[in-house]
């Protein structure tokens, strides 16, 4: 794992961009997540996109889950979410998004997702964020690491702070999001200063789903310097502290 660490939210987005943009021209999938973390560096992409600087022309797009059951026209599910935010500011062919859309039926809606991941996955480039808990993607503490796109059931607090509308999501599972070549995962402010500590340095365990990262090759994390609040690191963490600002 690479950790690099900014002094806030903006910087930590600007690295992300910094990084997507390299590994970007030799990506043809992109792994997609949601949440208010990622919102800067999709602001970032939109516009590189818009001033003819980035293209999606010939990529194709992944996103790691959905609300189970929502409609797409609900303004909370992550379809909604995806277009507001990057997919209608990116010349991305729309045949080319593959989504876990909710549909009527539990089995159809799995079955679909690992269809298109059969065939166009795995991702080369993934953007991941972390919650509070340490799940990735909806995968809750007490996921393993073989787990694959399914539905699952929201834990108490993720219902919470997520003020979800329903209970149930589709995700990807651990197993695929450990097959992405390159992972990218953002964390911002001090409420996720434990989940990316233990993350980091604690046991790999199924009690922490964004451990299993410590088993990927390729898995940079850019935190800002509240998340990485709780970070004592060592081992074969490759670390690059940044705070352009502290002289200032
Ligand atoms: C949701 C998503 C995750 C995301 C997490 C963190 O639970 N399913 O993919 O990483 O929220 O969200 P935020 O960035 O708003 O803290």
């Amino acid at each position: 794992m690479k950790i690099i660490i900014k002094n806030n939210y903006a910087d930590m987005s600007t690295e992300a961009f910094k990084l997507f943009a390299e590994a970007f021209r030799d990506s043809e999938s992109l792994g997609f997540a949601t949440g208010n973390t990622p919102k800067a560096l999709y602001r970032m992409i939109s516009s590189e996109c818009k001033a003819g600087r980035l293209s999606f022309r010939g990529k194709c797009t992944f996103n790691l889950d959905e609300y189970y059951p929502i409609s797409s026209q609900n303004s909370e599910s992550y379809w909604s979410y995806m277009n507001e935010n990057l997919f209608n500011n990116i010349d991305i062919d729309r045949r080319k998004i593959n989504f876990p859309r909710s549909m009527p039926n539990a089995d159809e809606t799995v079955n679909r997702y690992i269809e298109k991941y059969s065939r166009f996955g795995p991702v080369d480039l993934q953007i991941l964020g972390i919650g509070r808990n340490g799940h990735i993607g909806f995968n809750e503490p007490g996921t393993t690491k073989y787990s694959t796109i399914r539905i699952v059931d929201l834990s108490p607090d993720t219902i919470k702070r997520n003020n979800a509308p329903v209970h149930k999501a589709i995700t990807m599972g651990i197993r695929e999001i450990l097959e992405s070549r390159k992972i990218i995962l953002l964390a911002s402010g001090s409420d996720k200063s434990w989940a990316v500590s233990d993350a980091v340095t604690g046991r790999i365990t199924k009690s922490l789903p964004a451990s299993f990262l410590q088993e990927h090759a390729d898995t940079t994390l850019i935190l800002d310097r509240e998340a990485a609040s709780r970070l004592h690191y060592g081992g074969n963490i490759e670390m690059q502290q940044q705070y352009p600002n502290d002289h200032a």
